[in-house]
């Protein structure tokens, strides 16, 4: 079983996609990473990053696959998983960026009935100049409102994208 760490784009504490992370989690293993402690880039820092900066990247650095799970603000990428990425995307050790020639798969929960796929679309033209290279399944998952989760469609989709990650 390869190693997963699913990074969630939502700080809420009753975030979808964090549950979203979760339920892929019962299926592979792997670490769900929030990033409510993580602090904003900047140049300043980065010749001795803060420990919440340099163990995101251990966790990159040591995993076989990353997995964004992210809601879409204004359609588009949230500020603080962009934030993230903006971290794993510079000089580490050997001058090698954490993120750089990963594998990461993108998926998202949003009410709406599209799903995130508009900050999957964006997320993935920021990953692909970093030189990620994409798994190839899409996860779009819609939350119905009423029920506040996803159907048991859905949950199949979910259980069939985390299986093969
Ligand atoms: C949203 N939301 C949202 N939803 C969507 O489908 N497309 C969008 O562009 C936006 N824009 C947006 C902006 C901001 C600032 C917020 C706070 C929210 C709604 C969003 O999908 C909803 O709040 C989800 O519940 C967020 O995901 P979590 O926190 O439940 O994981």
């Amino acid at each position: 079983m390869s190693k997963v760490v699913y990074i969630v784009g939502s700080l809420r504490k009753d975030s979808y996609n964090k549950k979203l992370a979760e339920r892929m989690q019962e299926v592979t293993g792997g670490e769900v990473v929030c990033l409510n402690d993580m602090v904003f880039m900047n140049e300043d820092l980065e010749a001795n990053p803060p420990k919440v900066v340099s163990d995101l990247r251990e966790k990159v650095v040591s995993s076989d696959r990353i997995v964004f799970v992210s809601p879409e603000y204004n359609y588009t990428v949230p500020g603080t998983l962009k934030n993230a990425i903006d971290w794993l995307s510079r000089p580490y050790g050997d001058n090698k960026p954490a993120i750089i020639g990963k594998s990461a798969a993108v998926c998202g929960a949003s009410l709406s009935f599209i799903g995130t796929a508009r900050m999957q679309k964006d997320l993935k033209g920021i990953l692909a100049m970093l030189g990620v290279k994409f798994y190839p399944k899409d996860l779009f998952v819609s939350i119905n409102m009423e029920t506040g989760t996803w159907d048991e469609q859905t949950d199949e989709r979910i259980v069939s994208f985390a299986e093969g990650l």
